[in-house]
């Protein structure tokens, strides 16, 4: 067996990168973008200004903002052959895989002159579209396309219900909460995309195959699988231990990176808090809470911000299985952002395994090896 390098398993405690775009303090439970708590920004920014400051490092002036808005909304269209070839998928395909798709083959839309830039912003403006596109086919409503008058998430909202809500500025606000986190596994895994100098689109499509996974950003979904078959707080207790005894995960819970309260899980905590009405499985998730705690304690595993994003996502009527491209609509910017960084002192990721299979084996013709009896 090779000896000369040490392994990290599942990459912990190494760095991979310089970055400057966000800052995660695991003990405190503290999240940072660009120099701008999480907190500031949810309760001052949106989407759009959020955005521009992931991308560019300081908050736009107003010319700034509009020249991101009218960006973003000017290219939300989709061209009609790929709204074609979405009426020809199958109608139970997962929307993360439609999302994955769509990605992939608008590459073959964009110009090779393209800048890098310009291919993120096409990108962060289409995924709504085809969220809210897959939405309607799927349900067989007719497609509501994009109101040029309605600012990035708002707009996402019309075109999937017809309608928007009033609390739409909390659907904006969550978009923040999710645009960033530093090297997660999808932001990792297109960096290395990036690395070896590929297309924005190619770059996308490695991070939603990655994010759709259940210990990433589907666990959303699962989250609310869960909350379903628990179904009342009489059986949190014995359904949560039951897991613990399988010793199975619960998901919305534990990080990487995080050893307390992941400070998006508060955040989202304290809005579902203040929202008036009675909120479809709130108090199942507070009771899961409970007694997860108290069965882990100083184990340092805590709810993540999956564990009650989708809580408020079912609040806006949006199905379980969208969960994770919301999370996607989101977290291109941050996506995006590490790409461009990463590849301004570009060195393709090139690790290495260590093998520790067999050596000088005697290579046989088929015909050569001898069936026994
Ligand atoms: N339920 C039960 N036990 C857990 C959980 C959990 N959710 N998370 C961690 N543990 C235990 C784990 O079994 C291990 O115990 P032991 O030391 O006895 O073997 C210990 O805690 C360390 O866990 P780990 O799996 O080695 O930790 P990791 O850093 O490799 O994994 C994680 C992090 C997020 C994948 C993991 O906590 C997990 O699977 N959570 C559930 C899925 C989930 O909620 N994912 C969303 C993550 S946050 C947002 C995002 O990235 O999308």
């Amino acid at each position: 067996m090779e000896t000369k390098c040490e392994v990290k398993h599942g990459l912990e405690g190494v760095a991979v990168a310089i970055s400057s775009i966000s800052y995660v303090d695991g003990e405190k439970g503290e999240l940072i973008y660009r120099g701008f708590s999480i907190e500031d920004l949810v309760e001052y920014s949106n989407f759009e200004e959020t955005a521009y400051l992931i991308w560019f490092g300081n908050l736009p002036n107003e010319n700034e903002l509009d020249f991101i808005n009218a960006m973003l909304t000017k290219k939300r269209e989709l061209p009609k052959n790929i709204i074609r070839l979405m009426y020809l998928f199958p109608k139970n395909a997962h929307p993360m895989e439609v999302l994955r798709s769509v990605v992939s083959v608008l590459g073959m839309y964009s110009s090779d002159n393209n800048s890098t830039f310009e291919d993120a912003i096409n990108l962060t403006a289409k995924i709504p579209t085809i969220i809210a596109y897959w939405y309607r086919i799927k349900n067989n409503f007719s497609l509501i396309h994009p109101n040029e008058d309605l600012k990035h998430s708002e707009n996402f909202l019309y075109m999937m219900f017809g309608d928007i809500p009033q609390e739409k500025e909390l659907f904006d606000k969550s978009l923040i909460l999710h645009m960033e986190q530093g090297m997660n596994a999808s932001t990792f895994a297109s960096t290395v995309t990036a690395s070896t100098l590929s297309d924005v689109y190619s770059i996308i499509t490695t991070a939603l195959g990655t994010l759709k996974g259940q210990l990433h950003g589907g666990a959303n979904e699962k989250v609310l699988m869960m909350l379903e078959e628990i179904r009342t707080i009489d059986y949190v207790e014995k359904y949560v231990n039951d897991l613990i005894l399988k010793r199975k995960k619960i998901m919305g819970f534990g990080h990487r990176i995080y050893k307390t309260f992941d400070p998006r899980a508060k955040i989202l905590k304290k809005w579902l808090n203040e929202i008036k009405e009675e909120i479809r499985y709130y108090k199942i998730a507070l009771k899961v809470e409970e007694v997860v705690l108290k069965n882990f304690k100083g184990k340092k595993i805590y709810p993540n911000v999956d564990f009650y994003s989708g809580i408020l996502y079912n609040y806006f009527n949006i199905p379980k299985d969208f969960f994770t491209t919301i999370f996607a609509m989101a977290r291109i910017v941050g996506w995006t952002a590490h790409a461009m960084e990463y590849c301004k002192n570009n060195r393709i990721f090139r690790p290495r395994s260590i093998y520790n299979g067999p050596k000088n084996l005697d290579y046989k013709k088929i015909k050569e090896v001898k069936i026994n009896g």
